[in-house]
Formats: structure tokens, sequence, C-alpha cells
């Protein structure tokens, strides 16, 4: 009687263990609806470790949206910029993760940019800032339908592979995300 109870005590911790180990992978899932602010509320989505950000970073007089490795409290590594060539943002625009799957910046004069162009056939219906640095979004059976990976601008992270014809192209200068003068490709 007695290693019966033991045995089920066991099931029953293991059967937690298991639920509270799905539970971590998606409790960092971005969900439609969802929106980031420069200044207002939340300004960027962490990955699980808290090691990479998707948010608003602070770009000359105004933000810039991208993805950074946040190296100490005061020392962050931006590692791609969406639409590095626009000019700085002010703190009314907005990041927008639809209810309808797209990844959308609204300016302060109400114009809207993709930041990840999908195809139309795929909706996103949850993002990740993956602890790899790699930002995805993903169809509602967990196929990726957009990942940053695939659209380097300066940087590229381990296990981050640059396809033929892809290419790095070097930023104005630390502080400025703006594609600058090299370029290196795949020959
Ligand atoms: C970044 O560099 C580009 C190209 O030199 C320049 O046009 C732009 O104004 C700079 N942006 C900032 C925020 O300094
Ligand atoms: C931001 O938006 C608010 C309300 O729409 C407006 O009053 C304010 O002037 C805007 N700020 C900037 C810097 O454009
Ligand atoms: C999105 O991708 C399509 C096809 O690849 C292209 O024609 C379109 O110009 C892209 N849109 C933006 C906003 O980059
Ligand atoms: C997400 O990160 C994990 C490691 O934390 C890695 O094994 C996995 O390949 C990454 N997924 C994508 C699509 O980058």
């Amino acid at each position: 009687m007695a290693f019966i109870s033991i045995l089920l005590m066991l099931l029953y911790i293991l059967m937690l263990h298991g639920e509270i180990a799905a539970r971590d992978q998606t409790k960092n899932l971005i969900s439609p609806g969802s929106s980031l602010s420069p200044i207002a509320g939340h300004r960027s989505w962490r990955s699980p470790s808290g090691h990479f950000e998707f948010g608003f970073y602070e770009q000359g007089s105004g933000f810039a949206v991208g993805i950074w490795l946040q190296a100490s409290a005061d020392r962050k590594t931006v590692v791609w910029t969406a639409n590095r060539d626009d000019p700085p943002l002010t703190p009314n625009a907005t990041l927008l993760f639809t209810v309808n799957g797209k990844l959308l910046l609204r300016t302060e004069q109400g114009n809207e940019k993709v930041i990840a162009n999908t195809s139309t056939n795929y909706v996103a219906s949850f993002a990740l800032m993956n602890d790899t640095g790699n930002f995805i979004l993903y169809n509602d059976v967990f196929d990726v339908v957009w990942e940053s990976f695939e659209h380097p601008t300066d940087t590229i992270l381990g296990g981050q592979i640059l396809a033929a014809g892809a290419q790095l192209l070097a930023s104005v200068s630390e502080t400025n995300s703006s594609t600058g003068r090299f370029h290196l490709e795949m020959q």
C-alpha cells in the first residue's frame, strides 16, 4: 500500500514537472494584440533568459526598432535593426503585433510600416524572442513564418546561417545603425 502511494506520488511529481516545463516554453510567447511603445508601458519583449530583447532602443534624437544583447545593465549591443535607413522614430511610435498576425510599426503620423514581411498565405499566431537572438513568428502549428535570422543587418549570431546571396552590411557607427560602407557576402 505504502509502495503504491509512493509510486503515485512520484508519478504526480513527474506529471507536475512536465507541465511546468511545457509552461516554461510557452510563457514567453507574444500573443496577437500585443504592442510596444518607446516611452509608455512595454518597451521590449525579452527572451526567456533575458539576454536578448526585441523592441525600441534609443537612436540619435529618437528611437529605432531592433534586437539587442543586454550585456550588462548599462551596455546593450544591437544585433538587428528594422528599416535601418529610416529616420529616428518619435516617442509616439507604436509597434504592433496585430490581431491578424502582422508585425507593424505605426508612426506618429499614423503611417504603418511592415516590420516582418510574411507571405500572405501564412498568418502568424505567436511571436517569440528566442534565446539565440532570433525573433520568430510562428503559425498556429508552430511552423516558422518569419525569422529575423533570415534578414540579417550587420551581425550574425551563433546558429545563424548566412544564405548564399545574403549580405551583411556594416552600420555607419556604433551609435548609428544605418547602412554603412562595408559589405560581406557569400560568393
Ligand atoms: C546615421 O547615418 C546616416 C548616413 O550617414 C545619416 O543620414 C543619419 O542622419 C544618421 N542618423 C543618426 C541618428 O545620426
Ligand atoms: C504624441 O501624441 C499626442 C497625442 O496624440 C500629442 O498630443 C503629442 O503632441 C504627440 N507628441 C509628439 C512628440 O509628437
Ligand atoms: C514583401 O514581400 C513581397 C514579396 O516578397 C514584396 O513584393 C513586397 O514588396 C514586400 N513588402 C515590403 C513592405 O517589404
Ligand atoms: C530557439 O532557441 C533554442 C535554444 O534556446 C534553439 O535550440 C532553437 O533552434 C531556436 N529556434 C529557432 C527557430 O531559432
